[in-house]
Formats: C-alpha cells, sequence, structure tokens
C-alpha cells in the first residue's frame, strides 16, 4: 500500500511538473502547423539558392559537389580517406574489392586536433594534418605508394570540380586564419610537397553528408539524401541538373550540399527563436551565422539546457531558487547527458552543478532537456520535409519512395531523437515511404566511393 500510494505520488509530481514545464517552454514547442510553415519557408530557400539571380544573396547556399551519382557497385582500389570537421580527425585506408562477402575494408587512427590548431593558422592546420597522414602511412607501410585520397572536409566549399574545395566560411568550433576564400586541396598539397617524404593524389573533398549519402548508396540504391546531426546540423540531396543554374548541363542530376545550418541567417526565422537562442549566438564564434544549426544540433544543446536551467532558479521554479557557480559556469552541461535523456545522466548533472536536487527537480530538469531535443528533432522533421517534397516535386510522382542515409551523434544516441524525427517526418510528407538508413561506417567511405568512381573516370581519360 505505502509503495502504491509513493507510485500515485510520484506519477502525480511527473504529470503537474511535466503541464508546467510544457507552459514554461511553449515556444519551443511548435504545432503541425508551424512546421508546415518552417518547411515551406526552407522549400523556398531551397530556390533560392539554386537560382542564377538569388544565389549570391541565398542564405541557404546550396552549393554542387560535382558528385553525379551514388556508388554502382563497380568500384574498386585502395585509397586513403581522410575526415576532418566532425567530431574526429580521422585516416583511413579503405580497400574496395568486388568481393560479394565483404566488399570494403576498412583500418583507421584517430588523431587529436588540439584546441590551438582549430583556433590557429592555416599553414599550422595543414601541416598536422600532412603530418598525421604521413604517419598513418608509415603505420600502414606505405609511405612509398601514391595513394588516391578522398578528403571529407566537413565545412561550406564552393567546388567547381571534384579535386577542387574553396572554403566559403568555417563553423562549427573551427576558426582557423588564413583559409576562408582559399582551395583546401592546394592548402594541403603544399603541406605536403613541403614535408618532401611521402606523395599522395587527393582526388575528391566531399562534405559529410555527401559522404554519408554515398555510404549509404553503396547498401541502398534508393538513398538521394544525406543528413548529419551532430555537433553541426546539414542535408545535402540529388538534385536535376536542370534546376541548378550555376551549373552546365541540363542531363541527369547533381548532389547538392544545402548548408542547411545557414537558415534563418536572414531574419527569416526570428519568430522561432527565443531569448535562449539569442545568449548562445552572442556568446559563439560566429554571431549572427547558423542560427537554424544553433537550435537544432548538438554542439549547443547542453548550453540551451543550461541557460533555461539559470533562468528557472532564478524564478525560484527550480533547486528553491539556489544557484550555484558551477550552474552559471559556461559549458558546464555536455550535450552528450542531453542526450543520453536517462535519469541517471540528469542526475550526474545535476551533482556538476553542485546543486542539491529534489524529486521534482530532478524530473522537471529531464523534462527540460527532452523539450530542447525534440525541438531539434521537429525543426529538422520540417527541413527535411522541404528536401522531400522537392525531391517528389522533381520526380513528378504521387508518391515519394526514396531512402536517407543519416549519421551523427545527436540521432544515434538519443533514446527517443530518431523515433520522434521518423514521426513527424511521415506527418509532414505524408505522400511518402521514406526509409531511414545509419550510416554504421561514417561518411569517409563514402569520400573513398567518390574517390574510387574519379579514379575509374581519370583511368579511362588515361586510356
Ligand atoms: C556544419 C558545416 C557543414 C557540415 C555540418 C555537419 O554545418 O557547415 O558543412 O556538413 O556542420 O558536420
Amino acid at each position: 500500500c505505502a509503495f502504491h500510494s509513493f507510485v500515485a505520488y510520484y506519477y502525480l509530481i511527473t504529470s503537474v511538473t511535466h503541464i508546467l514545464i510544457d507552459k514554461y517552454l511553449y515556444s519551443m514547442r511548435f504545432s503541425d502547423e508551424t512546421l508546415h510553415d518552417i518547411k515551406c519557408r526552407f522549400r523556398r530557400e531551397l530556390e533560392n539558392g539554386l537560382g542564377r539571380d538569388t544565389h549570391t544573396t541565398a542564405t541557404v547556399k546550396m552549393l554542387p559537389t560535382f558528385v553525379r551519382s551514388i556508388p554502382d557497385g563497380s568500384e574498386k582500389g585502395d585509397f586513403l580517406a581522410l575526415d576532418l570537421g566532425g567530431s574526429n580527425f580521422r585516416i583511413l585506408r579503405v580497400k574496395v574489392t568486388q568481393d560479394k562477402k565483404q566488399p570494403v575494408q576498412m583500418e583507421s587512427l584517430v588523431y587529436e586536433t588540439p584546441e590551438d590548431i582549430i583556433h590557429g593558422s592555416g599553414t599550422q592546420l595543414f601541416d598536422h594534418v600532412a603530418e598525421c597522414l604521413g604517419d598513418f602511412m608509415e603505420k600502414q607501410k606505405i609511405k612509398d605508394k601514391k595513394l588516391p585520397v578522398g578528403f571529407t572536409f566537413s565545412f561550406p566549399c564552393a567546388q567547381t570540380k571534384l579535386d577542387e574545395a574553396v572554403l566559403v566560411t568555417w563553423t562549427k568550433k573551427f576558426k582557423v586564419s588564413g583559409v576562408e576564400g582559399m582551395d583546401v586541396v592546394k592548402l594541403l598539397n603544399k603541406a605536403i610537397k613541403k614535408r618532401g617524404d611521402y606523395e599522395a593524389d587527393i582526388m575528391a573533398v566531399v562534405n559529410d553528408t555527401t559522404g554519408t549519402m554515398m555510404t549509404c548508396g553503396f547498401d541502398d540504391q534508393r538513398c538521394e539524401v544525406g543528413i548529419i546531426i551532430g555537433t553541426g546540423t546539414n542535408a545535402c540531396y540529388m538534385e536535376e541538373l536542370r534546376h541548378i543554374d550555376l551549373v552546365e548541363g541540363d542531363e541527369g542530376r547533381m548532389c547538392i550540399n544545402t548548408e542547411w545550418g545557414a537558415f534563418g541567417d536572414d531574419g527569416s526565422l526570428e519568430d522561432l527563436r527565443t531569448e535562449f537562442d539569442r545568449e548562445i549566438d552572442r556568446g559563439s564564434l560566429n554571431p549572427g551565422k547558423q542560427l537554424f544549426e544553433k537550435m537544432a544540433s548538438g554542439m549547443f544543446m547542453g548550453e540551451l539546457v543550461r541557460l533555461i536551467l539559470v533562468k528557472m532558479a532564478k524564478e525560484g521554479l527550480l533547486f528553491e531558487g539556489r544557484i550555484t557557480p558551477e550552474l552559471l559556469t559556461k559549458g558546464k552541461i555536455e550535450t552528450k547527458h542531453v542526450s543520453e535523456n536517462i535519469h541517471n545522466s540528469i542526475v550526474f548533472i545535476l551533482t556538476r552543478l553542485g546543486v542539491e536536487p529534489s524529486q521534482e527537480d530532478c524530473v522537471a530538469v529531464q523534462h527540460v532537456c527532452t523539450i530542447v531535443s525534440f525541438r531539434s528533432a521537429n525543426l529538422i522533421a520540417a527541413t527535411l520535409g522541404g528536401i522531400l517534397t522537392r525531391l517528389k516535386d522533381n520526380k513528378g510522382v504521387a508518391r515519394l519512395r526514396t531512402t536517407v542515409g543519416i549519421d551523427g551523434s545527436m540521432y544515434k544516441m538519443h533514446p527517443q531523437y530518431a523515433r520522434r524525427l521518423h514521426k513527424t517526418v511521415r506527418r509532414l510528407v505524408p505522400d511518402s515511404d521514406v526509409r531511414f538508413l545509419l550510416s554504421e561506417s561514417g561518411s569517409a567511405k563514402g569520400a573513398a566511393m567518390v574517390t574510387a568512381v574519379a579514379y575509374r573516370l581519370a583511368d579511362q581519360t588515361r586510356q
């Protein structure tokens, strides 16, 4: 009987707390009507980014990638892949064979990218990348070979061909001087040449979204969209060439890197941003930039929760109004704790903040974490919905059947995130059968695939 009354009491405080928090954070909870509206706004951004007259001023850049098809299974060879700009800097050796059982074999190493390098100079960064590549080749005993290299570089780049990529702007945690406006292939080649102890043939630069789409495309030929929801967020998809004004030709398709993280940078999401989003932006490396990314990606999830908790505590709604120095310290809540969203993580967060939480506090904080993560899933469902309806219109079909390749820590770690995203997408684009395919082996495998195709084509021209 005592147990039953405890359970009843627990449920009562849970539902009362949920109602209070829902009310408090109502501006972070979107109705389907709002999500439809965001989807329509984003569709207009896609058109602006593609159009000849609107491209230069468009906020969502819609960058052509010069990747024209997903892998067709005939790729083969021995490749190196560099993966810079995600949560780790990785170097991989990818062997692609025609072996039915295990067509792709990969070996990889993770290298540190210390803070002073990601906030240092371009020369330091590329010297570091070249040094790590040399170390990897040494360990693989291939320093005497000149292997084709695929470079996953997860930042917005203007490309006029596969092996040239001019950095438009740094995003996420990177701010390296002297690289914006430069071709990263040239910078890396220069750093490799300066060493003189090995050679490398950089054949393709791909965004991580493109890499993810290609990785998933190897297993599912229907894959025509790639999404990342990690430190940053972004998507690519296969667009009809006749709609891409920046690229010659009308036949076939090309992968477009949308750079949807910049959605809202022209003020188009102002009605949806909260005081917490504005505060995050003000304290960031790139104020006024990547506003959608700051609302939806993993990088700021912990900070968003912390700012909400500070405000609630100040108003006496949490921790009996107690505010500790830890609670006021930037970065004290990590995204991984928000995205795990389990009771133990919540207790862990609160202990780190030095507050002595009551049962109600724990329930409340957990609910705040849920609302912040679900807002991210909803926002991404809306923009993805925009891409899917565009694909459907491009194909002129009544019902879209497609696969979305997806990767990133937010999507993989949060126990309910994927489900929420899938459900919302299906509601927003009802005439569709969408398969979500988790990229098991990362985007670098995809970069190797792109390199394999480029290598095959270059080989054909040589012969
Ligand atoms: C940022 C980058 C983008 C990348 C994404 C995910 O938004 O600008 O290029 O794809 O992060 O890593």
